[in-house]
């Protein structure tokens, strides 16, 4: 059996994401196409023989323990499997923390994975993803990785063939919000515009860049930015670095920007990240990568 692993976890923006309704469950029902993208924080995951699981990050903004979402997916696996042995689990952050990018789901989908190989469990796909659901609206998403449109609470997932490669450039506010809190106070009523994500879809397939940009809508912004008006000021100053649009991920706060080539999103990323420490330069991520 093999003791350690090494895994990638990437990160995801929400390239449309609209909202339909509050179901009776307290969730929202969506309708978002998610991407994965090239910022990854790395999993380190080796057994050990205390049978107490450890989690440690080399970042003092994600919380230990019970808190995280990693640590909870091995204690939902050593649970629901009956595995003795012990975890740990060192986590490198590079992802920016409450931004809207899947920062702790996709851990917790890395931890998930992990234990399923080291452990030889076998557990298939559509079985692990059922696992994250309990974790996280993201995780089955995380699991699954590349592009998908996402239904229901986020965990019904349709797989989208292989896209135009997207180079973007990823704005984090200094601050973090709560994804509960913007759902809390999202009202149907204040949405200005939603994303057609039939039009989008026929865009992603004819791999017409134009089109998708014009439905890169997210209905979330609408509470995001009534709170925090700097998030439009940092789509304004993306789309006038020569973007072709620029939306908040999620429930925020991070903005970014699509440009048509790198060297365009290098040119922006070159000057916006003067100001804001957390700028990101980044493409799709495929299934594979
Ligand atoms: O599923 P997760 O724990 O990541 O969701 C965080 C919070 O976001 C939930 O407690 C819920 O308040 C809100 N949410 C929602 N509708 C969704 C996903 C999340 O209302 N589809």
């Amino acid at each position: 059996m093999k003791e350690k692993l090494v895994i990638k976890a990437p990160a995801k923006v929400n390239l449309t994401l609209d909202v339909k309704g509050k179901r009776a469950d307290g969730y929202h029902e969506l309708e978002t196409v998610m991407q994965q993208i090239s910022l990854v924080d790395i999993i380190h995951l080796s057994v050990n023989d205390t049978g107490e699981i450890a989690s440690k990050s080399n970042s003092s903004l994600i919380p230990d323990h019970e808190e995280n979402l990693a640590y909870q997916a091995a204690a939902l696996m050593k649970s629901k499997y009956g595995l003795q042995a012990g975890l740990d689990i060192f986590i490198e952050k590079n992802i920016p923390v409450g931004a809207g990018l899947a920062g702790g789901s996709t851990d917790a989908a890395a931890v998930l994975q992990g234990i399923n190989e080291l452990f030889r469990l076998d557990i298939k796909l559509p079985k692990l993803m059922e696992l994250g659901a309990e974790i996280g609206s993201d995780v089955p998403f995380c699991l699954l990785g590349g592009a998908a449109l996402a239904k229901g609470r986020g965990e019904i997932l349709t797989s989208l063939k292989a896209g135009l490669r997207l180079e973007m450039v990823l704005v984090k506010p200094d601050f973090q919000i709560s994804t509960a809190e913007v759902y809390r106070q999202f009202s149907l009523d204040k949405v200005e515009r939603a994303p057609d994500n039939v039009a989008f879809l026929a865009a992603w397939d004819n791999e017409d860049s134009i089109q998708m940009t014009r439905q890169m809508v997210n209905v979330l912004e609408s509470v995001s930015i009534n709170k925090y008006p700097e998030i439009e000021k940092i789509k304004q100053e993306l789309i006038s670095m020569g973007a072709l649009t620029a939306i908040m991920s999620g429930s925020g706060p991070t903005v970014f920007g699509a440009f048509r080539t790198r060297e365009d999103a290098q040119r922006a990323y070159d000057k916006i990240k003067r100001r804001y420490a957390e700028s990101y330069i980044v493409s799709s991520y495929s299934r594979g990568d």
